[in-house]
């Protein structure tokens, strides 16, 4: 299939692809590169006493591995500076080299093999394909996912709006009686469920190297207020038609292709909890993963298994602060610090109700209600011909052609929700369309396949969906209200 537009590329210096050629992706290597040194640190600090034995052996390997990586990162980043051709990618005994080679080759005959020439879509998924290769081709560094600790801590820092949903679950689970037979009610709490599960797409650690906590915590507020505040920002709104679609299910099988772990992990639990526990339309969902660390903080199946044990661990959350300390802290330096002054207000109960909530969720897996589409247990790396397709290069356009066993599975589906930003730039293949192009149009031959809901935070140039004037008053308002990640989309299409 062949777009009547042309891909979004960095030659285009107004556009967020420049910008994240230039800056996003040296800072999110710098990272990568930090990241290395500190395991490299803490081993060679542990490891310098000892005497010669096995052990010690096996560190020095893994520090000279670790250094290594690390000049071939530094390497990657000078050249990506410097416009350089990009590199084809080893034959790592893992998925996809070839793809994304011969589509290298193409694109080099075109003029288009460079940092700064190459599509913006496929350079950046090819940057975490060939990050990949250099750690799948090491002895000691083939399981590391040079993310994991920032998406951990990240997922620490939200425990405010953790808590808080927790609570309103348990107050939904009082309710449960009463709500089956109240469909205006249920519908109530779908538009909550969904807008929360929307939003927490804006907490993507690509974006962090542009956000502050503080933008963050805003953003993960999940009240009725802050909602209501952030609706305006929602340019095109399918709620209303999901809903209609849903309540024609019955005991149906739903998708979701994630996006982040963490936080927004957390909001499609809830959103998948609410489907199956309270409405009679869901009894089974599937959460499709990416396969190997994937646009920095994607959901990967160690990342799906963790999310559970640290939800349901007791010391995984830090205490917050009583109201007494906070005002203790008052007139000191670190009142001074906006984390600590609206630290999270944690009812006494809430952590009962997380608990109770995330071990339904337990439950849940156990019992195949919620399932992985592969096994949680399947390390980094490991080849799985449904789930290699997440982190291919490809839009989702030919679906049918290029991944038949993923589109054949995905065809029995109720409804497919895409989360995210990247995967909304797959579904209409990141090229430049006039922003008041159906949502239709833009998926190509996808259209009418299964019915697909896209949730999305607007983090890149690409936008359909929107009203013609719209989309023109907000261009010539002078905000980046494509890619700051305040505005968003909620777009449905039904099967044909
Ligand atoms: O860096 C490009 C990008 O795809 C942006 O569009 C977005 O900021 C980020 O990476 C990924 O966002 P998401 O996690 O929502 O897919
Ligand atoms: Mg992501």
């Amino acid at each position: 299939y062949q777009a009547p537009y042309p891909p979004y590329d960095p030659t285009d210096k107004e556009g967020f692809s420049y910008e994240t050629v230039v800056k996003r992706w040296p800072i999110i290597l710098t990272g990568i590169i930090d990241n290395i040194y500190r395991v490299n640190h803490v081993l060679s600090v542990s490891h310098s006493e000892e005497a010669a034995n096995e052990e010690t052996l096996s560190a020095q390997e893994k520090i000279e591995e670790g250094k290594n990586l690390i000049e071939q990162i530094s390497k990657l980043k000078y050249e990506m500076g410097r416009d350089r051709p990009l590199e084809t990618i080893t034959h790592d005994g893992e998925s996809m080299v070839d793809i994304y080679n011969t589509e290298l080759a193409r694109l080099t005959e075109q003029g288009k093999g460079t940092w700064f020439t190459a599509p913006w879509l496929y350079a950046e998924c090819y940057l975490y394909r060939l990050l990949r290769s250099y750690f799948s081709q090491t002895k000691h560094w083939n399981k590391h996912d040079p993310f994991q600790a920032q998406k951990q801590e990240t997922f620490k820092k939200s425990s405010q709006a953790i808590f808080q949903l927790a609570t309103t679950m348990h107050e939904l689970e009082q309710d449960k009686a009463k709500l089956g037979s109240d469909a205006q009610k249920l519908n109530i709490i779908f538009r909550e469920m969904i807008q929360m599960c929307l939003w927490g797409n804006a907490t993507d650690l690509s974006l962090l190297t542009q956000m502050t906590h503080e933008d963050i915590q805003h953003l993960q507020s999940v009240g009725k207020d802050a909602q209501a505040a952030r609706k305006e920002y929602i340019l095109t709104d399918d709620q209303d038609k999901v809903w209609s679609h849903l309540m024609g299910l019955k005991d149906a099988r739903i998708d979701f292709v994630l996006d982040n772990a963490g936080f927004e992990l957390f909001t499609d639990f809830v959103f998948a909890d609410f489907l199956v526990t309270y409405t009679p339309y869901v009894s089974k969902v599937v959460f499709h993963p990416k396969m190997i660390p994937w646009f920095v903080s994607d959901v990967t199946p160690p990342d799906f298994k963790a999310t559970i044990s640290s939800l349901l661990s007791p010391t995984f959350f830090p205490e917050s602060k009583s109201d007494e300390q906070i005002s203790s802290l008052a007139g000191s330096a670190l009142a001074q610090d906006p984390t600590i002054v609206s630290a999270p207000k944690e009812l006494p109960q809430s952590r009962q109700h997380l608990k109770e909530m995330v071990t339904r969720w337990a439950g849940y897996l156990e019992s195949g209600v919620f399932a992985l589409s592969v096994s949680p247990e399947t390390p980094l790396g490991a080849s799985n011909s449904n789930a290699n397709f997440w982190t291919s290069p490809y839009p989702y356009w030919n679906m049918n052609d290029l991944a038949p066993e993923v589109f054949g599975s995905l065809k029995d589906s109720g409804l497919v929700i895409f989360k995210g930003d990247l995967n909304f730039r797959k579904l209409t293949g990141d090229v430049k369309w006039p922003a008041s192009t159906p949502f239709e149009s833009a998926v190509g031959p996808l259209r009418g396949a299964f019915p697909v809901l896209s949730l999305r935070t607007n983090k890149a140039d690409v936008v359909v969906g929107v009203e013609k004037e719209k989309a023109e008053r907000l261009d010539s308002g002078g905000e980046k209200w494509r890619v700051n990640g305040k505005y968003a989309l909620v777009l449905f299409l039904p099967r044909a």
